[in-house]
Protein backbone atom coordinates (compact mmCIF):
# COMPACT_ATOMS: atom_id res chain seq x y z
CA UNK A 1 0.00 0.00 0.00
CA UNK A 2 1.20 3.33 -0.47
CA UNK A 3 0.12 6.86 -0.10
CA UNK A 4 0.54 9.79 2.29
CA UNK A 5 1.14 9.63 5.86
CA UNK A 6 -2.46 9.08 7.37
CA UNK A 7 -2.12 11.79 10.14
CA UNK A 8 -6.05 10.63 11.25
CA UNK A 9 -5.16 6.55 11.39
CA UNK A 10 -1.77 6.80 12.51
CA UNK A 11 -1.26 4.31 9.70
CA UNK A 12 2.42 4.31 8.15
CA UNK A 13 0.90 3.50 4.61
CA UNK A 14 4.03 5.71 2.67
CA UNK A 15 6.42 2.86 2.45
CA UNK A 16 8.42 4.07 -0.70
CA UNK A 17 7.01 7.37 -0.99
CA UNK A 18 9.26 10.20 -0.82
CA UNK A 19 8.59 10.77 2.79
CA UNK A 20 9.80 7.45 3.27
CA UNK A 21 12.63 7.10 1.37
CA UNK A 22 13.73 10.72 2.81
CA UNK A 23 13.57 9.64 6.44
CA UNK A 24 15.53 6.62 5.58
CA UNK A 25 18.01 8.54 3.52
CA UNK A 26 18.49 11.32 6.98
CA UNK A 27 19.04 7.74 9.09
CA UNK A 28 21.36 6.33 6.99
CA UNK A 29 23.50 9.19 6.69
CA UNK A 30 22.76 11.22 10.18
CA UNK A 31 25.91 12.35 12.48
CA UNK A 32 26.01 13.97 15.66
CA UNK A 33 28.67 17.50 15.54
CA UNK A 34 30.87 17.19 18.70
CA UNK A 35 29.42 19.67 21.13
CA UNK A 36 31.97 22.18 21.12
CA UNK A 37 31.75 22.47 17.48
CA UNK A 38 28.53 24.00 17.84
CA UNK A 39 27.44 27.78 17.27
CA UNK A 40 25.14 30.48 17.08
CA UNK A 41 22.48 31.02 16.46
CA UNK A 42 20.80 28.23 18.89
CA UNK A 43 16.52 27.56 18.20
CA UNK A 44 14.55 29.77 20.29
CA UNK A 45 11.61 28.84 21.70
CA UNK A 46 9.30 28.59 18.72
CA UNK A 47 11.76 26.42 16.99
CA UNK A 48 12.87 24.38 19.85
CA UNK A 49 8.84 23.48 20.60
CA UNK A 50 8.39 21.47 18.00
CA UNK A 51 11.67 19.25 18.50
CA UNK A 52 10.42 18.78 21.99
CA UNK A 53 6.92 17.76 20.80
CA UNK A 54 9.16 14.96 18.25
CA UNK A 55 11.12 13.51 21.11
CA UNK A 56 7.96 13.18 23.12
CA UNK A 57 6.76 10.92 21.15
CA UNK A 58 8.36 8.53 21.60
CA UNK A 59 7.71 5.02 22.85
CA UNK A 60 6.62 4.67 26.56
CA UNK A 61 4.93 1.33 27.30
CA UNK A 62 1.81 2.48 29.65
CA UNK A 63 2.33 6.07 28.83
CA UNK A 64 3.97 7.00 31.96
CA UNK A 65 5.53 9.67 30.96
CA UNK A 66 8.50 8.83 33.03
CA UNK A 67 10.85 11.90 31.57
CA UNK A 68 10.79 15.34 31.55
CA UNK A 69 13.11 17.91 29.85
CA UNK A 70 14.86 20.91 31.46
CA UNK A 71 15.95 23.35 28.62
CA UNK A 72 19.26 24.83 30.23
CA UNK A 73 19.97 28.46 28.15
CA UNK A 74 23.04 30.80 28.75
CA UNK A 75 22.69 31.89 32.68
CA UNK A 76 21.69 28.34 33.97
CA UNK A 77 24.86 27.14 32.16
CA UNK A 78 26.83 29.57 33.57
CA UNK A 79 25.79 28.63 36.63
CA UNK A 80 26.38 25.06 36.23
CA UNK A 81 29.87 25.40 35.36
CA UNK A 82 31.00 26.70 38.56
CA UNK A 83 28.63 24.38 40.53
CA UNK A 84 30.75 21.50 38.73
CA UNK A 85 33.91 23.62 39.56
CA UNK A 86 32.74 23.52 43.15
CA UNK A 87 31.91 19.92 42.54
CA UNK A 88 35.05 18.76 41.10
CA UNK A 89 36.94 20.10 43.84
CA UNK A 90 34.64 18.50 46.76
CA UNK A 91 35.13 14.96 44.89
CA UNK A 92 38.87 15.73 44.64
CA UNK A 93 39.01 15.05 40.72
CA UNK A 94 41.98 15.79 38.23
CA UNK A 95 42.36 19.23 37.57
CA UNK A 96 41.96 18.76 33.65
CA UNK A 97 38.73 16.42 34.16
CA UNK A 98 36.91 19.48 36.48
CA UNK A 99 38.00 21.66 33.28
CA UNK A 100 36.53 19.25 30.87
CA UNK A 101 33.32 19.29 32.93
CA UNK A 102 33.01 22.89 33.47
CA UNK A 103 34.41 23.60 29.59
CA UNK A 104 30.85 21.50 28.93
CA UNK A 105 28.55 23.94 30.51
CA UNK A 106 30.65 27.14 29.88
CA UNK A 107 31.09 27.32 26.39
CA UNK A 108 27.23 26.17 25.27
CA UNK A 109 24.62 28.02 24.48
CA UNK A 110 21.78 25.48 24.67
CA UNK A 111 21.22 22.37 26.53
CA UNK A 112 18.03 20.24 26.83
CA UNK A 113 18.75 17.73 29.73
CA UNK A 114 16.73 14.75 29.24
CA UNK A 115 16.17 13.64 32.93
CA UNK A 116 14.70 10.17 33.60
CA UNK A 117 11.72 10.53 35.69
CA UNK A 118 10.64 6.76 36.52
CA UNK A 119 7.03 6.24 37.98
CA UNK A 120 5.47 4.07 40.37
CA UNK A 121 3.84 1.26 38.37
CA UNK A 122 2.86 -2.19 39.23
CA UNK A 123 3.11 -3.07 35.72
CA UNK A 124 5.68 -1.53 33.44
CA UNK A 125 8.78 -2.38 35.12
CA UNK A 126 11.37 0.50 36.21
CA UNK A 127 14.14 -0.66 33.09
CA UNK A 128 11.63 -0.05 30.67
CA UNK A 129 11.04 3.64 31.71
CA UNK A 130 14.96 4.27 31.66
CA UNK A 131 14.79 2.85 28.22
CA UNK A 132 11.84 5.07 26.71
CA UNK A 133 14.04 8.23 28.56
CA UNK A 134 16.82 6.76 25.86
CA UNK A 135 14.66 7.01 22.83
CA UNK A 136 13.86 10.06 24.10
CA UNK A 137 17.56 11.06 24.04
CA UNK A 138 17.71 9.73 20.29
CA UNK A 139 14.29 11.17 19.16
CA UNK A 140 15.74 15.02 20.46
CA UNK A 141 19.31 13.90 18.86
CA UNK A 142 17.35 13.28 15.65
CA UNK A 143 14.72 15.96 15.46
CA UNK A 144 17.45 18.54 16.14
CA UNK A 145 19.49 16.89 13.43
CA UNK A 146 16.44 16.53 10.56
CA UNK A 147 15.56 20.62 11.02
CA UNK A 148 19.18 21.39 10.31
CA UNK A 149 20.62 22.27 13.32
CA UNK A 150 23.78 20.30 14.81
CA UNK A 151 23.68 18.08 18.18
CA UNK A 152 25.12 15.98 20.57
CA UNK A 153 23.74 13.91 23.36
CA UNK A 154 26.69 14.21 26.16
CA UNK A 155 26.32 12.79 29.85
CA UNK A 156 29.82 13.88 31.62
CA UNK A 157 30.98 13.03 35.16
CA UNK A 158 29.12 15.74 36.64
CA UNK A 159 25.44 13.86 35.50
CA UNK A 160 26.51 11.05 37.39
CA UNK A 161 27.43 13.07 40.67
CA UNK A 162 23.67 13.05 42.76
CA UNK A 163 24.93 16.70 44.37
CA UNK A 164 25.05 18.58 41.37
CA UNK A 165 22.20 16.81 39.46
CA UNK A 166 20.10 17.56 42.90
CA UNK A 167 21.22 21.35 43.69
CA UNK A 168 22.01 22.25 39.98
CA UNK A 169 19.30 20.74 37.88
CA UNK A 170 16.65 20.17 40.69
CA UNK A 171 16.67 16.01 40.11
CA UNK A 172 14.42 14.29 42.53
CA UNK A 173 15.52 11.00 44.28
CA UNK A 174 14.96 8.28 41.75
CA UNK A 175 16.02 10.82 38.72
CA UNK A 176 18.57 11.36 36.70
CA UNK A 177 20.27 12.64 33.61
CA UNK A 178 19.76 10.57 30.55
CA UNK A 179 21.23 12.52 27.91
CA UNK A 180 21.85 16.59 27.71
CA UNK A 181 21.53 17.44 24.21
CA UNK A 182 23.70 20.33 23.11
CA UNK A 183 21.78 22.29 20.06
CA UNK A 184 22.80 24.64 17.83
CA UNK A 185 24.64 25.68 14.65
CA UNK A 186 26.60 23.68 12.65
CA UNK A 187 30.11 25.14 12.15
CA UNK A 188 31.76 21.60 10.53
CA UNK A 189 30.84 18.97 8.50
CA UNK A 190 31.93 15.43 11.28
CA UNK A 191 34.14 13.16 9.71
CA UNK A 192 32.42 9.85 9.50
CA UNK A 193 31.88 7.54 12.28
CA UNK A 194 33.27 3.61 11.90
CA UNK A 195 30.05 2.06 12.30
CA UNK A 196 29.07 -1.58 13.75
CA UNK A 197 29.88 -4.77 10.62
CA UNK A 198 26.15 -6.03 10.80
CA UNK A 199 26.98 -9.58 9.89
CA UNK A 200 29.30 -9.13 13.61
CA UNK A 201 25.50 -7.89 15.59
CA UNK A 202 22.83 -9.76 13.69
CA UNK A 203 21.28 -13.52 14.07
CA UNK A 204 19.12 -14.26 11.38
CA UNK A 205 16.71 -16.28 13.34
CA UNK A 206 14.58 -18.59 10.96
CA UNK A 207 13.61 -21.78 13.23
C1 LIG B 1 24.18 7.91 27.07
C2 LIG B 1 25.27 8.48 26.22
C3 LIG B 1 26.16 9.37 26.78
C4 LIG B 1 27.20 9.92 26.04
N1 LIG B 1 28.08 10.77 26.65
C5 LIG B 1 29.11 11.26 25.94
C6 LIG B 1 30.02 12.15 26.56
O1 LIG B 1 29.86 12.53 27.71
N2 LIG B 1 31.08 12.57 25.82
C7 LIG B 1 31.28 12.16 24.51
O2 LIG B 1 32.25 12.56 23.89
N3 LIG B 1 30.39 11.36 23.89
C8 LIG B 1 29.33 10.89 24.57
N4 LIG B 1 28.41 10.07 23.96
C9 LIG B 1 28.65 9.69 22.54
C10 LIG B 1 28.06 10.67 21.55
O3 LIG B 1 26.82 11.21 21.91
C11 LIG B 1 27.80 9.97 20.21
O4 LIG B 1 27.51 8.64 20.40
C12 LIG B 1 28.93 10.07 19.27
O5 LIG B 1 29.35 11.39 19.18
C13 LIG B 1 28.52 9.56 17.87
O6 LIG B 1 27.26 10.06 17.54
P1 LIG B 1 26.49 9.72 16.18
O7 LIG B 1 26.35 8.25 16.08
O8 LIG B 1 25.16 10.42 16.32
O9 LIG B 1 27.30 10.28 15.07
C14 LIG B 1 27.35 9.55 24.68
C15 LIG B 1 26.42 8.68 24.09
C16 LIG B 1 25.39 8.15 24.85
C17 LIG B 1 24.41 7.21 24.19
Amino acid sequence: MSGPLSMTTGIASDAGTPVAQGALAFLLARRSHPARTLGLPVPDRAALEPLLTAAARSPDHGKLVPWRFAVLQRAALERLAELARARGAVLGLAPERIEKGVRQYADAHLVVAVVASPKASDKIPVIEQHLSAGAVCLALLNAALAAGWGANWLTGWATHDPEFCAEGLGLAPGEFVAGLIHIGTPTMTPAERPRPDLDQIVTWVDR
